[in-house]
């Protein structure tokens, strides 16, 4: 096989903030035949997740940082051109953590076939893969929404709220209403996935919009931002409410700084419990949820955006867009 080359993203240096061009390093490099039990993938679309930005620090949280002058790790989507693991032939569809690059090298037991004629290829970065797994395994296990539940969930036009607030409409919900940083993103929720209601955080008052639109206050929270919001949040808990951490997006830029929710004792008074959890913690139960999600997007319960940026090279801004919100529903580089 003649050599093959990856144009590729590398990590240059550890911002400090949101990162910016000069923490990259962009251009090809010759790689490898796969190896024994490795497989080589022609990426098609690359997903661009808030993660990313805490796999920067030296810190190692859930997983181990990227190194300085590593491909950025991240989840892609694309199809096999070479393989030396018995499981993948040449041609099939395949998605798992390929980086942020055009060709990669990836150890077949890691990888998940897929199939565009079952749904379009960026689904599979979106409400069939981690995304929808997240709003799924939070929404149900953590949050445990159940019939006439009324449930808020902040970062609502984004990949894993709009699924989230979806799921617990699916689940009998009976108010869902989410929080989102422009009119426009709000009456998305509302006209094109149902929910009740939504509050621009940007312009609305928190509190006083919960009261409203909440009127007997929240039994489930699913948290994407942190910050105000949970404090928020925390005001209006109603008795046994399920405060769901599934992610902290307006801390991640500033760790040092971090704000924590003032109004805990809320948690104590109102009997509630606040639970963290990583999606990969139910692994194992990954089929059986995507086909439930499966179910519901066949059904048109269960609806969702893409907002698709072509080409590799534009990596560092669009990285940019998780944290200024220039995007809608689940944000993708498309690489060819
Ligand atoms: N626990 C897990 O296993 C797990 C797995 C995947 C994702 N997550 C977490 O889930 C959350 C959502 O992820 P996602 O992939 O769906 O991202 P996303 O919601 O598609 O994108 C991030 C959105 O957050 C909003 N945002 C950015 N900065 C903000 C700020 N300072 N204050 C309020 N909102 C802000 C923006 O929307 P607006 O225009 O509305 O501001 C932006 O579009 C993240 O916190 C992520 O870390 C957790």
């Amino acid at each position: 096989m003649r050599t093959q080359r990856s144009f590729q993203v590398r990590l240059a240096s550890r911002p400090d903030g949101i990162p910016n061009r000069e923490h990259w390093e962009i251009g090809w490099t010759d790689i490898n035949s796969p190896s024994d039990g490795e497989v080589l993938i022609e990426t098609a679309f690359i997903s661009i997740d808030p993660a990313m930005r805490g796999w920067l620090r030296e810190a190692k949280s859930y997983l181990p940082p990227v190194a300085i002058g590593e491909v950025m790790r991240a989840g892609g989507v694309g199809t096999v051109i070479a393989s030396k693991h018995p499981d993948f032939r040449e041609g099939e569809q395949v998605v798992g953590h390929t980086g942020v690059q055009t060709h990669a090298l990836v150890p077949g037991g890691t990888l998940r076939k897929v199939n565009d004629n079952v749904a379009p290829l960026p689904a599979f970065l979106g409400p069939l893969g981690i995304p929808g797994l997240t709003a799924y395994f939070g929404m149900t296990e953590v949050g445990a929404v159940k019939q006439g539940d009324t449930v808020l969930v902040s970062a609502a036009a984004g990949a894993v709220g709009s699924i989230a607030g979806q799921i617990a409409l699916n689940l009998g919900a009976r108010r869902v209403v989410g929080s989102a940083g422009s009119d426009e993103k709000c009456r998305h929720i509302v006209e094109d996935l149902g929910f009740d209601a939504a509050i621009n955080y940007k312009t609305e008052a928190l509190g006083e919009r919960i009261s409203e639109r909440c009127p007997e206050g929240l039994d489930v929270y699913f948290d994407n931002v942190g910050g105000d919001i949970l404090d928020a949040a925390l005001a209006h808990l109603r008795i046994r409410a399920r405060v769901v951490l599934c992610g902290a997006i307006s801390q991640y830029n500033d760790l040092e700084e971090v704000q924590g929710p003032r109004n805990y004792l809320s948690l104590l008074v109102r009997r509630a419990r606040m639970q963290g959890f990583i999606v990969s913690d139910y692994a194992e139960q990954y089929g059986r949820a995507a086909e439930e999600i499966g179910g519901w997007l066949e059904a048109g319960t269960l609806n969702y955006r893409n907002t698709i940026v072509r080409g590799l090279e534009t990596f560092p801004e669009t990285f940019q867009r998780i944290f200024t919100g220039e995007k809608l529903g689940k944000l993708l580089i498309q690489v060819v």
